[in-house]
């Protein structure tokens, strides 16, 4: 297909509106033509706020709806003429998957379910046009846990997912593979590892530090701290998966990583001393007096490591932050946007803050 009618994909984005789809929608906005539609149930973790400034835009449009909404979905893909779907609408939050798993099989499973089937339904009646792309935005998790000696997940690594949200990621997966082999529909499959940035929903674990920081509140460390992550900066997932949809042959999948492999503790003392230069006005300092150790994550991965060789030789991605400079671009980012964050605390949260900082 020709680089100018890549350039003009009629993309829909399910879960514009979160924490990498809104950031996505902006690195996307930037690059290309055609039409971006946002399809966002607005959830907890939904916030308009993310996608400010885009609603003038021409090729900018959103639509509030459930991805398990059978009629909504097909009327939106003909009625916009879509031929890209990239899907992040997910409850994304592992902690809430263990106390309400229901709501993560009812979006992640059915809702991914319901919308290959309007996709497959879509692309049939258009005559199956080669052009056509299903980007699928999963998670390492899926992989389930690595010990400190193994190998990182490569693409080929058996899946073994451990808590609710990563065994209906999983699921997930598992059917859009299953649409390309059986229906030859253009799938394509990413996992990726921890991401963090800006927009990030101050109930993950960097966001949270960051805020907590800010209104003097406890730091809480699951278990010993000692579990590690592999951390992506926002931006970097988000040209890795342009790269993805403008390279890469349907029914592929890509392994996404930092190659930022850390653990839980370090990574919020770094945050701290972060927060100890940059922010003149801590109600608690140094920071780091916060860190509360807490009762473990139930079945808490230990370790999640990507190897990105795959990507890197095929596509030519490689992440393009350090830690040490995404760390310092989002501490930054969230000491000048209290005011994204702070209508996303409880009442009592934002009492207290006003109380510190007027
Ligand atoms: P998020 O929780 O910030 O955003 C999810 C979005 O989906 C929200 O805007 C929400 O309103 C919307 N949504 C939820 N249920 C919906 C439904 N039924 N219909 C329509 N919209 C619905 O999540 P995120 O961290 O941005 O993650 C996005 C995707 O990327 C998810 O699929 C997640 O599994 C995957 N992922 C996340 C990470 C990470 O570190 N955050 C890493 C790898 C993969
Ligand atoms: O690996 C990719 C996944 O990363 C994504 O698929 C998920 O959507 C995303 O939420 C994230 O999952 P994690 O469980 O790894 O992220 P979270 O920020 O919740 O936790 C990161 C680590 O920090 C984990 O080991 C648990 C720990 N933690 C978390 C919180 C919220 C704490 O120690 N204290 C906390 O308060």
């Amino acid at each position: 297909m020709a680089e100018a009618r890549l350039n003009q994909r009629r993309v829909l984005v399910t879960g514009g509106a979160g924490f990498i789809g809104s950031n996505f929608v902006r690195s996307w906005y930037r690059q290309q033509g055609g039409l971006l539609l946002v399809l966002d149930a607005l959830t907890y973790a939904g916030n308009l706020e993310n996608l400010k400034g885009l609603e003038e835009s021409v090729i900018y449009r959103f639509v509030r709806g459930d991805i398990c909404d059978r009629t909504l979905v097909s009327r939106l893909l003909q009625e916009y003429a879509i031929d890209t779907i990239v899907h992040f609408a997910a409850e994304s939050h592992v902690d809430r998957s263990i106390s309400g798993p229901e709501a993560f099989v009812q979006t992640n499973v059915v809702g991914t379910f319901t919308l290959l089937e309007a996709f497959r339904t879509h692309w049939q009646d258009q005559g199956k046009p080669d052009h056509f792309r299903f980007l699928h935005v999963s998670t390492d998790e899926v992989y389930g846990s690595l010990g400190p000696d193994d190998s990182a997940f490569s693409e080929t690594t058996p899946y073994a997912p451990n808590s609710p949200y990563s065994a209906s990621k999983a699921g997930s997966d598992h059917l859009v593979r299953a649409y390309y082999h059986t229906y030859g529909l253009p799938t394509l499959i990413t996992n990726c590892s921890n991401n963090y940035g800006p927009y990030h929903f101050p109930e993950k674990l960097i966001p949270l530090m960051c805020v907590n920081i800010l209104l003097g509140k406890p730091l809480p460390i699951y278990g010993d701290g000692q579990n590690i992550r592999d951390w992506l900066y926002v931006e970097d997932h988000c040209t890795a998966l342009s790269a993805v949809l403008r390279q890469a042959s349907p029914g592929e999948t890509y392994n996404i990583g930092g190659e930022a492999e850390v653990k839980n503790i370090d990574l919020v003392n770094l945050i701290c001393e972060l927060m100890n230069e940059l922010a003149p006005d801590l109600p608690v300092r140094p920071a780091q007096q916060l860190i509360t150790y807490v009762s473990d994550r139930p079945g808490h991965d230990h370790r999640y490591a990507m190897d990105i060789s795959k990507i890197r030789a095929d596509l030519g991605w490689r992440p393009s932050v350090t830690l040490a400079a995404g760390l310092r671009k989002t501490v930054i980012w969230y000491l000048q946007n209290r005011t994204w964050w702070m209508p996303l605390l409880s009442e009592e949260y934002q009492r207290y803050y006003q109380k510190i900082y007027g």
